[in-house]
């Protein structure tokens, strides 16, 4: 039985915990599969909306590979190019989406849009990224986390997330920890703390795991014996550029940098990060802080930290691809398990 057909792919505090270690495990399957050239195509006839309100290089490659790796095909609606929320309403947009296609994937500013949008649909509805939560990213991470430890359960792994813990990526990692078991620390100014409604349900949930969630701003405490730290930017998509100067003066201490590095007292310590990533000054963003404020080198994470991590970095941006065409498969195909090979590879 395939619980995950037809379901929205919200957030995951939606789903269980052996629902998300099958979506890795799939994914794990996929990507052995697409490197032998063997790629069982499960989505053909499949039609895929894919709608971008914010920009996007990883989301929408990965969804438009997967799909036509599998067989299916996209219509990509780009920022300002459908009537969504303006001469019409989300749910008479969702009503006609759901008459041509057989899944919608959405990137906005509102969470609430995507709610309606899911609400409104009778096809699955995936979150490519709002402001609240990045839920594909997430289980892309998770399976770079597994290729490292392929022996470690989520229980047995640490790790820190630094920088902005009211972000998308926080607020995500944070719902995965309290589901799978893992050891997670926000390490932040406390006003960079995730909202308390979803803090407080997480450590509840990570509480009945019998494992551990917390927020500090001691980065010492934070970063003590993780076996990961994870970073993203200090301002994401959609905020007001001028909020730059408050994130630049109250993150400056938590740069990922050889000092941050050397208080974990893990030699093997590995770095992660969604990207895209402030580590150098070869974009525009970097370049235009500069005159603004003194940055030395990188902004959220050191380019010698990144570029020793690099390897990883880039795993994670590759395996987006396999975990959206695990999330396409798994929500579009009811018997997966009897139908094709894939489980028994
Ligand atoms: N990590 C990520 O979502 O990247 P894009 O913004 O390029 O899609
Ligand atoms: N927090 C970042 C994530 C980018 C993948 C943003 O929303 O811009």
């Amino acid at each position: 039985m395939n619980y995950l057909y037809q379901r929205d792919f919200l957030r995951l505090l939606d789903f269980s915990d052996i629902e998300l270690e099958n979506i890795i495990t799939l994914s794990e399957k996929l990507k052995k599969i697409k490197k032998n050239n063997q790629e069982i195509q499960l989505l053909k006839k499949k039609n895929i909306a894919l709608i971008f309100e914010k920009e996007s290089t990883r989301t929408r490659c990965s969804f438009e590979i997967a799909a036509f790796d599998q067989g299916a095909h996209v219509t990509y609606l780009g920022p300002g190019s459908t009537h969504l929320g303006t001469k019409e309403s989300i749910e008479d947009t969702a009503r006609v989406l759901s008459r041509l296609y057989d899944g919608i994937e959405y990137r906005g500013h509102n969470h609430k849009v995507i709610e309606i949008l899911a609400k409104y649909s009778s096809v699955p509805v995936w979150n490519g990224l709002t402001e609240k939560f990045h839920p594909t990213q997430i289980i892309a991470d998770l399976l770079t986390m597994k290729e490292i430890f392929p022996k470690k359960s989520f229980f047995e792994i640490k790790c820190a997330y630094v920088g902005d813990s009211h972000n998308n990526i926080a607020n995500t990692l944070l719902e995965a920890s309290s589901i799978l078991g893992i050891d997670l620390r926000l390490v932040s100014p406390k006003k960079y703390w995730p909202e308390k409604n979803i803090l407080n349900v997480c450590q509840e949930k990570a509480k009945k795991n019998k494992s551990k969630i917390i927020c500090t701003e001691n980065i010492k405490e934070g970063v003590k014996n993780v076996d990961f730290i994870y970073t993203d930017v200090w301002v994401s998509m959609g905020e007001p550029e001028k909020i730059w100067k408050e994130r630049i003066a109250l993150l400056k201490n938590y740069q990922v940098n050889q000092n941050m590095i050397d208080l974990t007292d893990n030699p093997f310590i590995k770095v992660l990060h969604c990207l895209p990533a402030l580590h150098d000054q070869k974009n525009t963003i970097v370049a235009s802080m500069l005159k603004e404020y003194y940055l030395e080198d990188g902004v959220e994470i050191t380019d010698s930290i990144f570029q020793k991590n690099k390897d990883i970095i880039f795993e994670q941006a590759e395996n987006r691809l396999h975990t959206i065409k695990a999330i396409l498969i798994s929500t579009l195909i009811q018997d997966i398990g009897f139908k094709t090979q894939i489980y028994d590879l």
